[in-house]
């Protein structure tokens, strides 16, 4: 595995690899590192579909609204060497704040109308903040697909509107979400749980998938001890995020 940590390194590397060896395709899944069985099973998806991959780990700060939230965002990134090297991914790309914002955040992709709504309306400036890194990402690494988890469902879809809006020739793909055996949504968060909340979180997911409607939702979430944010339905799914404690969880389930 290649571990890249400027675009014009990127550039140079692709040029006497995938571009040298024509007709080849290349993958790319965006990560902020923290690597997960979710993140795991999006790169074994760009590994199977394509004849190369390359993983993004850049925790991109201004796509967080809360800095404590930045400030405390785990670090592992010898791990995650370690399991993308294992898993047989070809390009780690691992640039720094400078070599990403040079316009130190000037220019910005501004959606206005999902972007606003669901974790949007309670994260403002979030999504600006990941559609620009990912139009950037996806402009240096100029991959064939880029795979997406499903669980950031709002964000997916965000994603791959833009990708369509501009004429990107990146294929946006996402991916079902991955979840532990009692149902809960893999994330990074849920390591922040303590053992008396890790037990009550699958709910949410079992919730989702069982309330009549999203009154009812919010009701169970709050008789469960959750503090919800939202339970909304759109395109085809019902979406929610809710906080137990200190933590916020989302998920959302396709609607039958
Ligand atoms: O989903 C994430 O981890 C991030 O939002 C992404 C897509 C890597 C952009 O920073």
């Amino acid at each position: 595995m290649k571990i890249i940590k400027t675009p014009a390194q990127f550039k140079k590397v692709k040029k006497v690899t995938v571009t040298f060896l024509k007709n080849k395709t290349i993958g790319f899944v965006p990560t902020m590192g923290a690597l997960h069985d979710g993140h795991l099973s999006l790169v074994r998806r760009s590994l199977k579909e394509n004849d190369f991959t390359a993983v993004s780990i850049f925790v991109n700060p201004v796509q967080f609204n809360d800095k404590k939230d930045f400030n405390n965002y785990p670090n592992t990134l010898k791990q995650d060497i370690a399991k993308l090297k294992k898993a047989n991914v070809d390009f780690l790309f691992l640039p720094r704040f400078k070599d990403i914002y040079p316009d130190k955040y000037r220019y910005r992709i501004i959606e206005n109308s999902l972007s606003r709504l669901l974790c949007g309306a309670f994260r403002p400036g979030h999504f600006d903040g990941v559609l620009t890194i990912v139009m950037k990402l996806f402009n240096i690494i100029g991959a064939d697909r880029a795979y997406f988890g499903e669980k950031d469902y709002q964000q997916y879809m965000l994603v791959k509107d833009m990708a369509e809006a501009f004429f990107h020739k990146t294929a946006v793909i996402g991916c079902p979400t991955a979840r532990e055996k009692d149902g809960l949504a893999i994330s990074s968060r849920n390591l922040r749980l303590s053992p008396e909340q890790r037990k009550i979180a699958p709910e949410l997911y079992r919730i989702l998938k069982s309330a009549k409607n999203e009154k009812e939702a919010v009701s169970l979430l709050r008789k469960k001890g959750f503090s919800p944010e939202y339970v909304e339905e759109m395109s085809g799914r019902r979406l929610a995020a809710a906080w137990l404690g200190k933590v916020r969880l989302i998920d959302n389930v396709k609607i039958r």
